[in-house]
């Protein structure tokens, strides 16, 4: 039987639009008190106010903000049972078009960050002995496409951070997982000249919520199951 959400605590990055909203919508309509991150707080502030959800604007490359993301929950809410890692940037381009600044940007989002929140939570969850750690992969974790090869490397780099961690704490009852989703329409690729869905050709690209149904799925499952990684493609995504 799917596990109850209700009364949980969850911490999501990346919360100000995209994939990170629809999960924090999705916690939220499941019972859950979510704490939002984001850097735009005009973003953050288009969530329905309520007793269950706090927002918090900040930078998560800035080293005390997973920190202080987890004392707010613990704060506001008594504790953290599921950490969403997820925020993120992608910076692409060939060798003499890629902006080699936004991809160091990208890098220091992707993965310092990501490393970094991953690592804070783990102790909290480990101390704890239940819990739930998911990371937001990629297709691109998983393969490499030219143009990209940055962006994939943040992206294997969390895939391998996911595999670590899970191993660490296999002998608890903490969860430590990812997800691989293909092309989903956000605000990732606005600043593209050629978006992603144009360039492939794609007709029916992943809706944010599509992946939150499928995350909800991971996060609910029964305590003896467990879903390492899923991948979450377009159906017409020829892999
Ligand atoms: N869209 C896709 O096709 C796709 C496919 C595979 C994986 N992903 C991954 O999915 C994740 C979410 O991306 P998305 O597609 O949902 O794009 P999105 O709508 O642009 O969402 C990204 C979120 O990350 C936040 N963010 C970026 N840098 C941040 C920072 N330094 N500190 C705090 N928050 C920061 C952004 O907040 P602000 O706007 O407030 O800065 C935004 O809310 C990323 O990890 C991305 O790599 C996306």
């Amino acid at each position: 039987m799917a596990e109850s959400l209700e009364g949980k605590v969850a911490v999501v990055t990346g919360a100000g639009s995209g994939i990170g909203r629809a999960i924090a919508e999705a916690l939220r309509d499941a019972g859950a008190r979510v704490v939002v991150n984001g850097r735009s707080e005009k973003k953050l502030a288009t969530y329905a106010p309520g007793d269950d959800l706090v927002t918090v604007a900040a930078d998560i490359a800035l080293p005390d903000t997973a920190e202080n993301l987890l004392a707010t929950a613990k704060d506001k809410f008594g504790g953290c049972d599921i950490f969403v890692n997820n925020a993120g940037l992608f910076a692409s381009g060939g060798i003499d078009e890629i902006d080699i600044d936004a991809m160091c940007a990208m890098v220091r989002v992707n993965v310092e960050a990501a490393f970094r929140a991953a690592y804070v939570f783990a102790r909290h969850l480990r101390a704890q002995g239940t819990g739930h750690l998911i990371t937001t992969s990629s297709i691109l974790g998983t393969k490499v496409r030219p143009i990209a090869s940055a962006y994939a490397g943040t992206k294997y780099a969390v895939e391998a951070m996911t595999e670590g961690l899970r191993m660490e704490l296999a002998d608890t009852d903490v969860k430590v997982s990812c997800f691989q989703p293909g092309l989903v329409m956000t605000d990732l690729h606005n600043h593209m000249d050629v978006h992603p869905k144009e360039a492939s050709g794609m007709d029916t690209p992943l809706t944010p919520k599509d992946v939150a149904e499928c995350v909800m799925f991971m996060l609910t499952s029964p305590p003896n199951v467990f879903i390492p990684r899923m991948m979450i493609v377009p159906k017409e995504t020829a892999i």
